[in-house]
């Protein structure tokens, strides 16, 4: 099945190898299909929360497996995300995409607060939520990461960031974006986010100003 825009952009990251990637709210699986079918990590994790869907992963991985060599191995894991557990010293990408700015902050937090920190050098992410960047970008630089690369992507008319971090970059990840801007539709999407932030001035103005004060300093070229 071909991949969706955004699907297909955080594949199109992946091409260093790893020892694990972790395809979290995971859904059907179609991202961590599409890696294992390329062999991008020598194991690929999916996990979501809800019990049919991993029952129906699980039975076409099996199916897949029968045709494939097992180059690479997989597992499927019914949990919350916020309770995965890293404890190999493996090279670990943890991918989540698809849930809101808010609980995707949850989830990269529990996932670090859970993970050894000698091992947390060991680990990227790439995330790509579905509104409330700034406040995930906000959350992940308190968290200590650095930005690998970032990337907008256009996907039925809606705008999505796609944000790869890890512990080694010394890069800054900024609460506005940088590289987002250089996308052809930037200019559009900036107005959205204006349009936006504009109207939730009336619901925290301290807070919301702030940011859209951010927005505003955004140059296009
Ligand atoms: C819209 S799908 C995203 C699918 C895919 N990642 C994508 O970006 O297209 C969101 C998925 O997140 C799962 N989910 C939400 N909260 C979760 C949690 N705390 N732990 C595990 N899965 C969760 C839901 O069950 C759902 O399948």
């Amino acid at each position: 099945m071909k991949l969706s825009n955004r699907l297909s952009a955080i594949d199109n990251l992946i091409n260093t190898p790893y020892d694990v990637i972790w395809d979290c709210c995971c859904d059907h699986g179609q991202l961590g299909m599409a890696l294992l079918k390329r062999g991008a990590a020598k194991q690929i994790n999916f996990v979501d929360i809800v019990p049919a869907l991993m029952d129906e992963l699980k039975n076409t991985l099996i199916r897949f497996s029968d045709q494939q060599a097992a180059a690479c191995q997989w597992r499927v894991l019914c949990q919350d995300v916020a309770t995965i557990e890293l404890s190999s010293a493996a090279k670990q990408l943890i991918i989540i995409a698809g849930v809101g700015g808010e609980l995707l902050l949850r989830l990269v937090q529990q996932i670090i607060a859970n993970c050894p920190v000698k091992l947390r050098e060991q680990l990227s992410f790439i995330v790509c939520p579905v509104h409330h960047t700034y406040a995930l970008r906000q959350g992940l630089q308190a968290l200590g990461l650095g930005l690998i690369k970032e990337q907008l992507v256009q996907e039925n008319n809606r705008f999505y960031e796609v944000i790869q971090v890890s512990f080694n970059s010394q890069q800054p990840l900024t609460a506005a974006g940088a590289e987002i801007w250089q996308h052809t539709q930037a200019q559009r999407y900036l107005h959205q986010l204006l349009a936006h932030y504009t109207r939730m001035l009336n619901k925290d103005r301290g807070y919301f100003q702030q940011v859209l004060d951010d927005y505003q300093k955004i140059v296009i070229n």
